[in-house]
Order: C-alpha cells, then structure tokens, then sequence
C-alpha cells in the first residue's frame, strides 16, 4: 500500500465541517498485532455523537483529534511478533476502539477475524459491531425465551435490524418499530411479524393492540422519547434493555443543547422499589466500555460468525460511500431516513 493512506481525523467537536482528511499514521505492529491495510470501515450512529463531542468513552479514551469508526475489514499488511494465524494479504475483519474511518491501522491480533469468502469487504464493516450489541442485548441481559414477544425500536436500522434478525434466531415473536412508512418492509425482509411505523400508527395504541399482556423485552435505543412508554409496555415479569439515545440528537445540523438538556432531564427514572413489585428490569450496556470484556465479546463473534456460516444470519443492506464523502454518511444516519448499515470504502 502507498504511503499516502489517509484517515478521517475531527479535530474539534461539532457538525459535519469537522470532519477532514489526514494522512493515517498506523505504527509497525508490535508482538501480538496486526497491520491492516484497511478497504472498508462500518458507520456507527455513535460516530456521529463522537462528532458532536458527546460520546463518553471516546472523550474518556481518546480526546481530540479523534478518529472515528469501530470496526474495519481490509487486507493483513504486517504482522507482530507472535501472532499466529495471519500472513500478510489475508482478507480480514475486525474491532476498533476507535480509529476505524482510516485506511491503515494497527490493531490487536486477537480483535481480527478472517473475512468469509462470501462477504465483500464493505458487508464485512458491516456487521461486527450492530451484531454484537444485539446479540449482548438478547443473549447477555436478556435471555428471551422461544415464544416471547420483543418490542424492537429502529428495526430496520443497523443495531435494531440485527435485534429483530436474532430474535427470531431465538424463537420469539418480533414486533418491530421504525420511523418511516418506507423502512416497513426492510424491517419484515429481516424477519419482523409485525411492524408499527410511528410516521402513520399511534405506535403505543398499536403496541398494547399487539401484546395486550405487554412484552416480554423491549428493546429501546431511542431514549427519552420512548422509555417510559416501553417500560410501561413491559409485561410482568420484562425486561427492558436501553442501549441508546437517539431522540435527544437533532436530525442533522447543530447540537441543540437545549434538547439535549431537556432530553437529559426530562429521561425517566425507574424506582427499584417499584421495579421489584412489577417484576420489570431495567438494563444497559455501552459496548465501548466492553472492549476489555473480551472473553465475553469473543463468544459473541464466534456464535454470530458460526450463524452466518450455517446460514441464519442475514447481512444488512449496505449503502457505500467514498473515505472522503464521510460528511455525506453522516448526515445521512443522522436524518433518520437510512435502512441497515453504511460503509465508508476505500477499495484498492
Ligand atoms: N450501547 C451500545 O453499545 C450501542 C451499540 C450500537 C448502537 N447503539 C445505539 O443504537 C442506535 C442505533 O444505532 P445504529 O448505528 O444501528 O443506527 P441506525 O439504527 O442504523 O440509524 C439510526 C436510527 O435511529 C433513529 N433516530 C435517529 N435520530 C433520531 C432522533 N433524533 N429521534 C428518534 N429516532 C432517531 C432512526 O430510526 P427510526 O426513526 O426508524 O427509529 C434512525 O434511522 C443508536 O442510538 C446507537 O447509539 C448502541
């Protein structure tokens, strides 16, 4: 690979202006990592939030200059001393805690996987990180069981999307919520029974309708807007699992900190006193603080890689744009309109 890689690098938190193109530094790899010589890089709704200056762990983690981006597929160009398994030009894919939206990175060996000859390089960004936050979601905190009935938000989306794809991997029935009339059939191609579009349903009147006994597990990413109503539409016992908060972000432009702030004070509080007479949870996760959970995360990937081998599991639908239309893949997840999953490519 040239030297001229480059990256996306935010040098300063705020809105699409921020995000500019620099030469990617990947150092050699030392013992126990691997350099990837990287053609594709997944879009996360989180690395919009990391823009804004939002994100915790990456304010925690990182700091600025940042640069975003979570997972990466690409060729093996380098390899520490004692990694085992790769040579270089393997097809691979992998987890970053950051620095994804590059293309070259240095990463430990043990967060790379070797890229199924059936997916391409984009659909191999594509899927790590929204199948891992559903399967912890469903398999870590939840644990339905066959037979239950979820309640999905944003279900045709990346994360959501893979919410509904293994909750019927594990028996339950699949009540689907999405945003525009035009996401209904992403979410039922992905194996919904039903979908409520909250652009033309009263979503909580058609929710009750759906499950008058309520739902066995709701799984909620939208945040203020939705959390309490999901959590009254639990049935006893349920679960509800918050992953996310989308609803206090604007779709598109600045960072309204008046929303946000609103939004923040405005999110529910759940009683644990109450809590236990209802038989309801409440639970959450940030798989960027999990990173260091990784016998955890790795029984994730080698069930999840074990179900696209066998077939169960479909790829999102990927929409691709150049490293350096990155603004335009922000914008895009950010107005709400998108299905499945966005990929920045760097094909070589
Ligand atoms: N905790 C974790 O580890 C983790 C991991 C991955 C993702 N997440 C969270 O999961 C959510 C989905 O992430 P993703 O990357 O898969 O994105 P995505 O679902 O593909 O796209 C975001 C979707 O969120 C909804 N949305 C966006 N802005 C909104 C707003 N202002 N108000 C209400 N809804 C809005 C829209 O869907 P609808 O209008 O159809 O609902 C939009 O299409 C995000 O909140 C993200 O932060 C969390």
């Amino acid at each position: 690979m040239s030297s001229e890689a480059q990256r996306v690098l935010i040098r300063s938190a705020g809105g699409l202006d921020r995000l500019e193109l620099a030469p990617a530094e990947a150092p050699p790899p030392q013992a126990g990592e691997v350099r990837i010589a990287v053609e594709a890089a997944g879009v996360n709704y989180a690395d919009t939030i990391v823009r804004r200056g939002l994100y915790a762990s990456a304010k925690e983690l990182v700091g600025w200059p940042i640069t975003p981006g979570f997972e990466v597929a690409g060729r093996i160009e380098d390899v520490g001393p004692g990694v085992e398994g790769f040579a270089p030009g393997d097809r691979v894919f992998g987890l970053t805690l950051f620095g994804g939206y590059t293309q070259r990175l240095t990463l430990p060996a043990d967060q790379v996987f070797h890229l199924p000859d059936s997916l391409s390089m984009a659909q191999g960004a594509a899927i790590l990180v929204v199948w891992l936050t559903a399967w912890y979601a469903l398999f870590e905190l939840a644990h339905p069981r066959p037979g239950q009935t979820l309640l999905v938000h944003s279900a045709a989306g990346g994360a959501g999307g893979s919410i509904v794809q293994l909750g019927k991997l594990a028996g339950c029935r699949v009540v689907g919520i999405v945003g525009r009339a035009e996401k209904v059939a992403e979410a039922r191609a992905l194996g919904a029974d039903e979908v409520i579009c909250k652009a033309t349903d009263d979503l909580w009147a058609k929710a009750k309708a759906l499950a008058p006994q309520g739902y066995d597990v709701v799984l909620d990413a939208t945040g203020v807007e939705t959390l309490k109503e999901s959590y009254a539409h639990l049935r006893r016992p349920g679960k509800l699992v918050v992953y996310g908060f989308a609803s206090m972000m604007p779709k598109g432009g600045r960072t309204n900190w008046l929303k946000l702030i609103a939004g923040v004070l405005r999110t529910p509080r759940f009683h644990p006193l109450k809590m236990t007479n209802l038989s309801s949870s409440v639970m959450a996760f940030n798989l960027s603080y999990l990173f260091d959970q990784k016998e955890i995360l790795m029984d994730g990937v080698r069930q999840l890689l074990g179900w696209l081998a066998e077939g169960k599991l479909q790829v999102p639908t990927v929409s691709e744009f150049a490293l350096s239309q990155v603004g335009e893949a922000h914008a895009a997840i950010e107005s709400g309109r998108t299905v499945g999953k966005l990929v920045l490519v760097s094909p070589r």
